[in-house]
């Protein structure tokens, strides 16, 4: 049984010509990093979105640690949305608050917990992306790498069991890249559930302990990362990753 589990998943947009999710099925462990990959277009950011309550199931079911999640309510809605946290490409931190504060804000006003011990945490996973020593940066005072990771600290601090990361390093200069992937492999060290979608395909083959490969709306293949790279089956794969690995 896995940790989260879609079945049959569809979705799409309001006024949009079809389902954007056409029949998504998908088995997560626990502590396991997920490599979504796939053309532009095909439907990683709408099951990311999907996933969080942002883009409404049409079909299908989502169980996260044995329990259906249900998108139909206001209320279980927000109970879904309190299991995952989402990491855009854009990093959209509040440019008049500073790092920390940046961090510890909606677990303070929104979940309401104790301030002391939000910031305290907050603290620690500044540090555990690299950043103790800009806790009290703002925005502009930081790279756009070292802005993601700020982003990425936000996330954790909503204390997800997925965190879900939406080419978080594309934004970047490529010399920021790899100090938001380290990042990300010491979440994965700690045993944090994480769906990547990125194109850094050697990162994904590194981190990821499956690779899905989606097109138009479904997975099309997945698997260990050594066999969907090294021995894809589907033409629309082989194709993908004979165009990926060439630049
Ligand atoms: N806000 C939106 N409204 C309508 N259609 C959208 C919207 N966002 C994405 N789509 C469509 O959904 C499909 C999947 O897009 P997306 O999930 O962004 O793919 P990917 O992240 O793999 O590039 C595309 O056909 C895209 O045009
Ligand atoms: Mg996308």
């Amino acid at each position: 049984m896995g940790f989260l589990v879609l079945e049959g998943l569809r979705a799409g947009y309001a006024g949009g010509k079809g389902d954007v999710l056409a029949d998504v099925s998908l088995q997560v462990a626990r502590g396991e990093v997920v490599g979504l990959i796939g053309p532009s277009g095909s439907g990683k950011s709408s099951l990311l979105r999907a996933l969080v309550g942002l883009l409404p199931p049409r079909a299908g079911r989502v169980t996260l640690d044995g329990r259906p999640v249900d998108y139909g309510s206001r209320a279980s809605l927000r109970a879904a949305r309190d299991r995952f946290a989402i990491v855009f490409q854009q990093y959209n931190l509040f440019q008049n608050m500073t790092a920390l504060r940046n961090v510890a804000i909606a677990p303070t006003l929104v979940k309401k917990r104790p301030a002391a011990e939000v910031e305290a945490e907050a603290r620690a996973l500044l540090a555990k992306v690299g950043l103790a020593g800009k806790v009290d940066a703002y925005p502009d005072e930081l790279s756009g790498g070292q802005q993601q990771r700020v982003a990425i600290a936000r996330a954790l601090a909503l204390r997800p069991d997925i965190l879900l990361l939406d080419e978080v390093t594309s934004a970047l200069d490529p010399e920021l890249v790899t100090e938001v992937l380290d990042s990300i492999r010491a979440l994965q060290r700690d045993g944090m559930t994480m769906l990547v979608v990125s194109h850094e395909m050697a990162f994904i083959r590194e981190v990821a302990t499956k690779v899905v490969f989606m097109d138009a709306g479904r997975v099309v293949e997945s698997g260990p990362p050594a066999q969907v790279f090294d021995a894809p089956r589907s033409p629309r794969l082989r194709d993908f990753t004979a165009r990926i690995l060439r630049h």
